[in-house]
């Protein structure tokens, strides 16, 4: 794992240039997202630098890790309607080329076509993460096997009491999300997981300096070979 510390301003530049870099070597690039408030400042760098003709994401394809069951892309809850409104109406890229999970997904077996989709878009080129305090990737909670792929999780408790202050009340929270596998993000050729503030300092010393376990699902990102972690100086605050 390469890491790379700076302040939040510096690592969000940072990796802007890296999807600089990457449209501008291969425009058809396949891009793997992520939702919350991780990614938020990224997202609005590429966005002005889309607007500043700097990046174009014309031919690019792009494939988000997240969806709750049973919310419609209209609601303003679902992942889609995030990526909307914090990304792809803000850049030049397809709509029809920007890939959420479905909420509506019934079983296992009908999420698994997602990584089909995306085997036959030719594979993830750089995914994008942000990682939870317990070091979940996606919605994949400790205990994930290795070899999952595009599946469908129960949210505990904790996550769904998490999440009630975006909904009228605990009983709009879905149960229920579906999530790329741990094999799903691994298949990725490259990878930058993002970090900031105090609040992820633990979890980011045990992801890039702990032992890789399924206890911690983060961590099994060691055994990627091109992974880059951007760290604000607070999230890398515990790394010796
Ligand atoms: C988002 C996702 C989650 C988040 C993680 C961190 O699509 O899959 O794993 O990346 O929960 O969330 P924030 O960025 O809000 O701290």
């Amino acid at each position: 794992m390469k890491v790379i510390v700076g302040t939040k301003e510096e690592v969000v530049r940072k990796a802007a240039q890296r999807y600089v870099e990457l449209l501008n070597r291969k425009p058809e690039a396949v891009l793997g997202l992520a939702t919350g408030s991780t990614p938020l400042d990224l997202y609005a760098e590429l966005a002005r630098l889309c607007a500043e003709g700097k990046l174009s994401f014309a031919k690019a394809k792009s494939f988000n890790l997240d969806e709750y069951i049973g919310l419609e892309g209209t609601h303003d809850q679902s992942y889609r309607y995030f990526m909307d409104h914090n990304l792809f109406e803000h850049i030049d890229i397809r709509p029809e080329n920007t890939h959420v999970p479905s909420g509506f997904v019934k079983d296992d077996a009908e999420a698994e076509l997602y990584d089909a989709e995306i085997a036959a878009a030719g594979g993830v080129d750089l995914q994008l993460l942000g990682i939870g305090n317990n070091g979940h990737i996606g919605f994949n909670e400790p205990l994930t096997p290795f070899t999952s792929l595009t599946h469908i999780v129960k949210l505990t408790e904790s996550t769904r009491e998490a999440n009630k202050r975006f909904f009228n009340s605990i009983d709009e929270v879905p149960t229920h999300a579906v999530t790329m596998g741990i094999h799903t993000v691994m298949l990725a050729k490259s990878i930058i997981l993002m970090a900031f503030g105090t609040g992820k300092a633990e979890i980011i010393k045990a992801t890039v300096e702990g032992r890789p376990t399924i206890s911690v699902p983060a961590s099994l990102l060691q055994l990627h070979e091109d992974v880059e972690v951007y760290l604000d100086h607070d999230a890398a605050s515990l790394l010796s």
